[in-house]
């Protein structure tokens, strides 16, 4: 059976952009594959978070997994950190990564020029460890979104390079998946770029955003001032709130509103109620039972316990096969 593996890191609560791009439309690969879904911890030192923030935001996102849908009986839910095969696999692949090709990643030349005075190694290796933790259980489809995809290319050059320098064929190559559709990118409220955290609160709609709080982020939601031509191309800014409305709304209620903007009637206060609606309809299931989960510590605990013990078992035996490919040999 072919191995899936994904992971979310651990900076705090899920919004649209995670759920989409990286959970709801992936549940059903839980009775199909080999599953592991991950809380990738590790990944979040690179802004160092404070001890406490970190075992906050590792709740969080389990909780969240949990309540998303991912079922802790068909798939593998672990924390990063329990599993430290992944540290010494990192190690292995860094041999073989280059200064280059690291500096030139779309992600480190972003963060580099958001926050110039933390430009670490562990962020120009970011993308290392997300190779290691994908070949770690040799898996071949890791459903992610579109900001991720210049990463899985980066699992298949360090997974080829290592086949090749030691003459076998034993990482197989992942490829980005999204049941043959395109990937996914969920945009901001900003009008300008993808959701994403650090792009600030009012930018996201959180998972577990109370109704109110959507509406008041959506009816914040940057627009212009309005078409002035039929059928004219949308800016930007619109055109991500008819991004949005695709994904949590019904394709009649789309089509009404594009007809309503192509014939330069479209009032913006009323799509944005509509959009601000369908959000929380779209986010309640997930939503009513964050507050369930989060309050039961002994069944995360008892999940997370046994995502470690079955991820652990998966890594040994790779880790066993690796030491042994490079030539950690007993004498
Ligand atoms: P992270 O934590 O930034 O995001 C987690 C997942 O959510 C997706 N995502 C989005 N998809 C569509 N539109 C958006 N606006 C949006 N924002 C986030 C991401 O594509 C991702 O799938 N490096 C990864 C975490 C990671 C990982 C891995 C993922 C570490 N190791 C191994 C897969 C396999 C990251 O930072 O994702």
């Amino acid at each position: 059976m072919e191995t899936v593996v994904s992971g979310i890191r651990s900076t705090g609560k899920l919004h649209l952009g995670n759920y989409y791009g990286a959970i709801k439309n992936f549940l059903k690969m839980q009775d199909e594959y080999n599953c592991f879904f991950f809380i990738a911890d590790l990944h979040s030192l690179t802004t160092h978070p404070t001890p406490e923030n970190l075992q906050d935001n590792v709740k969080q996102v389990i909780v969240e997994y949990l309540a998303a849908g991912i079922d802790p009986e068909k798939a593998t839910i672990y924390v990063q950190s329990d599993v430290t095969e992944v540290v010494e696999l990192y190690l292995y692949l860094n041999m073989n990564a280059y200064l280059g090709e690291l500096e030139r990643a779309t992600s480190f030349k972003d963060k580099v020029r958001a926050n110039p005075d933390n430009v670490n190694a562990g962020l120009l290796t970011y993308p290392v460890l997300m190779a290691a933790d994908i070949l770690l259980h040799r898996a071949t489809k890791v459903p992610v979104g579109k900001d991720q995809e210049q990463h899985l290319e980066m699992t298949r050059t360090f997974g080829n390079r290592f086949n090749r320098l030691y003459k076998n064929e034993y990482f197989p190559e992942a490829y980005a998946f999204s049941y043959g559709n395109n990937l996914i990118k969920i945009p901001g409220l900003d009008g300008k770029g993808k959701m994403g955290k650090s792009e600030g609160d009012a930018n996201c709609v959180y998972l577990s955003d109370k109704p109110e709080a959507i509406r008041k982020k959506v009816m914040r939601a940057v627009t212009d001032s309005g078409p002035t031509q039929e059928n004219q191309v949308k800016p930007t800014e619109i055109q991500n709130l008819f991004d949005l409305m695709q994904v949590v709304s019904t394709s009649d209620t789309v089509q009404h509103f594009d007809d309503l903007y192509n014939k330069c009637q479209i009032r913006y206060g009323d799509l944005k109620k509509q959009l601000a609606e369908d959000m929380v309809v779209a986010t309640e299931p997930v939503r009513s039972r964050i507050e369930e989960i989060a309050a039961d510590d002994a069944y995360i605990r008892k999940v997370i316990n046994l995502g470690a013990e079955k991820a652990r078992e998966s890594a040994q035996q790779t880790i066993k096969d690796v030491r042994e490919i490079i030539g950690f040999r007993k004498f």
